[in-house]
């Protein structure tokens, strides 16, 4: 089939990869070729036939890449029709797979400062439009206290456990699993720190989950208990914050922001709910620019959005057409790229291992390097710092060029 010759002698793979070499991911600032996006080049005759490997099936700038890369195309003397097809292979976060043992490429928390801003409803909806994408997406209802998340995915009961491990519940192609399975829906829940952290470890690690792209973590409201013992328990690829858009949830939701600030998980960005005439807009938006933290944009105040929840069918699949599902949708995609750009980050960064000799000197180790952070975090390099039993790694990472 891809026999024929070409019409002009010098066309060859050679000279078509070189004009891709001249297309910019948009997101990671490097050419196609030398992040080895171009997979499985064919030349039969003058036409072009190649594959885009993206780092996410919900890659926002996919159109921007296939005028780009059409249009170097274009300037290359003698190719005729061009194919792109189109796969996806997400970026792995390995610390995951490390530290619990499950096979997640990427973790993403939501969170609010308060509760009733919308956090389940976003959750939700997310992880249903990143499955729309052709992500392999799980869902995890970390609110033990007060769990929503089976209820607005339609489901109230989990399949019965195989190999003694639980197995999700599964809908609108999400895996998703809650507290709300195992407790009766009216017997109160009074835990304290410890219990939760256990519960929290056991809907992670007990549970068959298969292999995911995105597990999207529906966090309790505030920023106690529940957000540490999960930046404990798992790597986080990075948390959302969501606010309401009057300038009282914002503050708020500033507190969501400090709290991952301080356990070192990178902002993903910032969603305002329920935006509109009725709670105004704007303070969203005014809180990313404050904290220099991406807008990932506005769900506007509909009633579609509470009915979608109540009713087990949120608004991406009941009403796929509103101006709250073409939100939600647009914001999945910019989620997933971000979350690729951040995991790529972290792992290019380069690690600079330093043995511990004995408890003492890792004292005046850990005093130096909270210097060093003090010293550096935030500004061109990121320093990370990880513990294990007997090694301290520091990771210092110069940020992508921007
Ligand atoms: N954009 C929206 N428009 C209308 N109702 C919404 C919207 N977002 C959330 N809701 C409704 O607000 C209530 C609280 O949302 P929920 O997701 O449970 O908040 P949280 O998890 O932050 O406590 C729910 O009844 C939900 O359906
Ligand atoms: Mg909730």
């Amino acid at each position: 089939m891809f026999g024929r010759k070409a019409d002009n002698p010098s066309l060859s793979e050679d000279v078509v990869l070189k004009a891709l070499a001249t297309v910019i991911e948009p997101e990671l600032h490097r050419d196609l070729v030398s992040l080895n996006m171009i997979r499985n080049l064919k030349l039969d005759g003058n036409d072009v036939i190649f594959t885009i490997m993206l780092t996410t099936p919900a890659c926002p700038l996919r159109g921007k890449m296939e005028s780009d890369a059409r249009a170097a195309l274009a300037r290359v003397p003698g190719v005729g029709r061009v194919t792109i097809n189109w796969d996806a292979n997400v970026p792995s976060d390995r610390r995951i797979g490390d530290q619990i043992g499950q096979n997640f490429r990427n973790t993403i928390a939501v969170s609010s400062g308060k509760g009733g801003v919308g956090k389940t409803t976003i959750a939700v909806n997310l992880a249903i439009a990143l499955a729309m994408e052709g992500a392999r997406v799980g869902l995890l209802d970390a609110d033990i206290l007060g769990p929503n998340v089976p209820m607005m995915m339609g489901r109230d009961q989990m399949p019965p456990p195989r190999d003694r491990k639980m197995v999700p519940a599964e809908n609108f192609g999400v895996k998703f699993i809650s507290m709300a399975f195992l407790v009766k829906p009216d017997q109160p829940l009074i835990w304290r720190g410890p219990m939760l952290h256990s519960a929290i470890r056991q809907l992670l690690t007990d549970v068959e989950w298969g292999e995911l792209d995105y597990l999207v973590v529906d966090l309790p409201p505030g920023t106690g208990d529940a957000q540490l013992t999960l930046a404990q328990v798992v790597p986080l690829s990075g948390a959302i914050v969501i606010t309401q858009p009057m300038q009282v949830a914002a503050a708020d939701a500033t507190r969501g922001l400090k709290t991952f600030e301080k356990l070192d998980v990178p902002i993903i960005g910032i969603i305002e709910n329920m935006s509109g005439d009725f709670f105004g807009t704007g303070a969203g938006e005014q809180l990313a620019t404050t904290y220099k933290t991406p807008y990932l944009g506005s769900v506007p105040l509909d009633a579609n959005v509470r009915v979608g929840g109540d009713s087990g069918e949120p608004i991406v699949v009941a009403h796929p057409d509103s101006a709250a599902a073409l939100a939600l949708r647009q914001i999945a995609r910019d989620v997933a790229a971000r979350v690729s750009v951040l995991t790529i980050e972290a792992q290019s960064a380069q690690f600079i291992p330093i043995q511990m000799i004995n408890a003492g000197l890792g004292l005046w180790w850990r005093r130096f390097l909270s210097c060093v952070l003090r010293r550096y975090g935030g500004q061109r390099h990121r320093i990370r710092i990880l513990c294990h039993t007997e090694l301290w790694q520091v990771a210092t990472q110069p940020l992508f060029p921007v």
